[in-house]
């Protein structure tokens, strides 16, 4: 009778034991079946009254009852463990991820690559020509006096110890025009050429850096005209800019051009009227012109038969006129701050 009773407590722990999910109902059967007033205890209370012959057997019975039960206890608790921690390690790969950290290219890079595009679009072929450059490519050859201003070393670098005997003092390039006659000895027109390139000079103020980038354009066919140039004006300011914005030209003095201009363009804020970004409506772009005979000439190419225009324009200032007001200085291109930088 105590014998049937004791192994129907052994069989109904163990089964409970089997089915706990998790910690807490394992010690709530530990108490319950194992504790000081557990079932098993109230049980031992009856050996007493049992006949002396039988106590040593049951006493023994209710002993292995006891470790039974808690052997399932201790593997149950050891499951439930070894369970929680694989669910620890294991992996949703339908989780969203942790996002890594994405950079983009710097904003003249962005700029040069989006210019680069436009005229390619027109069949213009990206050059580069070199940033450490002879005078005569940079000014004698493009027909400056020998007395003119940005030959002396107020706003030109010039490299020591470097001269030419037949191309003069090596420089640092002070503007892309040093690659036309750079381009026109290479090729023979029809010429279609970008050239975007570092420049230096000795300039330092919000819209002035001692590095800057200019993009230089030069065409030379048969009957080119100034309609040529101001339509490709026009054309990349569009592009660039939007299609509402227009181009202007105005009449201005370079040594290289003849006629020469003033490239403007319409004001984007305003688009037009006038406000206190712009002068009367029109932003300054940079300098244009139709290719000077001498410098023709000088590239080995006939003047009689053949016309060009140039223009010659600032990549950091057509982006910082892009950004309306959002880039102030322009050195702020090129200090690094990830602050800055981040915001385009
Ligand atoms: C020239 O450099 C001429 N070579 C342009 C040219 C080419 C005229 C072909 C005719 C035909 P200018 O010195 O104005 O021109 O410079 C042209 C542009 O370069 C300026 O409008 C400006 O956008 C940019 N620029 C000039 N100096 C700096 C500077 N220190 N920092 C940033 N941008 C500059």
């Amino acid at each position: 009778m105590v014998k049937d009773q004791i192994n129907n407590l052994k069989n109904e722990a163990v089964g409970e034991v089997l089915e706990a999910k998790d910690e807490k109902s394992l010690e709530e059967i530990r108490a319950r079946f194992l504790g000081r007033s557990g079932k098993i205890n109230e049980l031992t209370k009856e050996i007493p009254k049992l006949a002396a012959s039988e106590r040593g057997n049951i006493g023994k019975l209710i002993n292995e009852t006891k470790i039974t039960i808690e052997n399932a206890l201790r593997e149950s608790l050891n499951n439930l463990k070894e369970r929680t921690s694989e669910n620890e390690a294991w992996l949703d790969v339908t989780a969203p991820g942790i996002k890594s950290q994405e950079g983009h290219l710097h904003l003249v890079t962005e700029t040069i690559s989006e210019i680069t595009s436009i005229f390619s679009r027109l069949g213009f072929h990206r050059a580069r020509y070199p940033e450490v450059e002879w005078d005569y490519y940079a000014f004698e050859g493009l027909n400056f006096p020998e007395n003119h201003p940005a030959r002396d070393d107020w706003e030109t670098f010039f490299i020591e110890n470097l001269e030419n005997d037949k191309l003069g003092k090596g420089i640092l390039t002070p503007h892309t025009s040093s690659g036309q006659l750079r381009e026109m000895e290479s090729f023979k027109p029809p010429i279609r050429m970008i050239n975007i390139a570092k420049c230096y000079r000795r300039q330092s103020d919000i819209s002035h850096a001692p590095m800057f980038y200019q993009f230089e354009g030069l065409v030379v066919d048969k009957d080119i005209a100034v309609t040529h140039l101001k339509g490709t004006l026009d054309f990349f300011a569009k592009n660039f800019y939007g299609p509402k914005r227009k181009i202007r030209i105005r009449p201005f003095h370079f040594q290289f051009t003849e006629p020469s201009f003033e490239a403007d363009i319409s004001c984007g804020l305003c688009e037009g009227i006038g406000c206190k970004f712009c002068k009367q409506g029109w932003l300054e772009l940079g300098g244009a012109g139709m290719v000077h005979p001498t410098v023709l000439r000088n590239g080995g190419i006939d003047p009689e038969i053949y016309s060009g225009f140039a223009f010659g324009w600032g990549v950091e200032r057509n982006l910082m006129m892009k950004s309306g007001l959002k880039i102030d200085d322009i050195r702020l291109l090129y200090n690094n701050d990830l602050r800055f930088l981040k915001q385009f």
